[in-house]
């Protein structure tokens, strides 16, 4: 992937080692994940997981990476990435909230959590703080029906939370970034 390469270029002359390795180790973690799926086009919403985690946001050139490697159209990779919430195509803040407002997880007050993180943040979902902190973002259902509702934090999957947990983890944030 020309772009990935390059900025690992760029990045080595200007910034030195760490910023290198930075940028090595999440295209090595979104090769292992698509070895690892051995290329099959049925794991692509794993693999652009494995890339969110790692790059923070989807890119148009990890998408067209992505597609690539697993020989599918580009447009499908798109397709998936813009229909779940999960996805992000923006930079993202420097921390992430991701409520998941599946069934299980509205029915048991998903709503009222993004609800709660809106007003206090002052965004809408899928937007990020001005100041570039937090990032809001909504899934479907992440999978974790079983501990709903769910909050991931960081990529972290939290469950059973309600407004007060979630803005409990949002104030911590906030106070590291002071
Ligand atoms: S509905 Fe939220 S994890 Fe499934």
């Amino acid at each position: 992937m020309q772009s990935i390469l390059t900025e690992t270029k760029t990045s080595r002359s200007q910034t030195g080692n760490s910023k290198k390795n930075t940028v090595d180790r999440r295209l090595k973690a979104l090769n292992i994940a698509i070895k690892r799926n051995q290329y099959h086009q049925d794991a692509l919403i794993e693999i652009l997981h494995k890339a969110q985690e790692s790059y923070g946001y989807l890119e148009p050139e990890i998408l067209e990476y992505i597609a690539r490697q697993l020989k599918l159209p580009l447009s499908r990779v798109y397709g998936v990435a813009t229909f779940y919430h999960l996805f992000s195509l923006k930079p993202s803040g420097v921390h992430s909230c991701v409520v998941c407002l599946g069934t299980a997880c509205y029915v048991k007050g998903g709503g009222k959590i993004t609800s709660a993180i809106e007003e206090k943040l002052g965004i809408h979902a899928g937007e990020t703080t001005s100041d570039n902190q937090v990032s809001l973002m909504t899934a479907r259902c992440i999978g974790a029906c079983g501990i709903a509702p769910a909050v991931v934090f960081d990529g972290n999957v939290t469950g059973k939370q309600d407004p007060e947990t979630v803005l409990q983890q949002i104030k911590a944030w906030q106070s590291e970034a002071e």
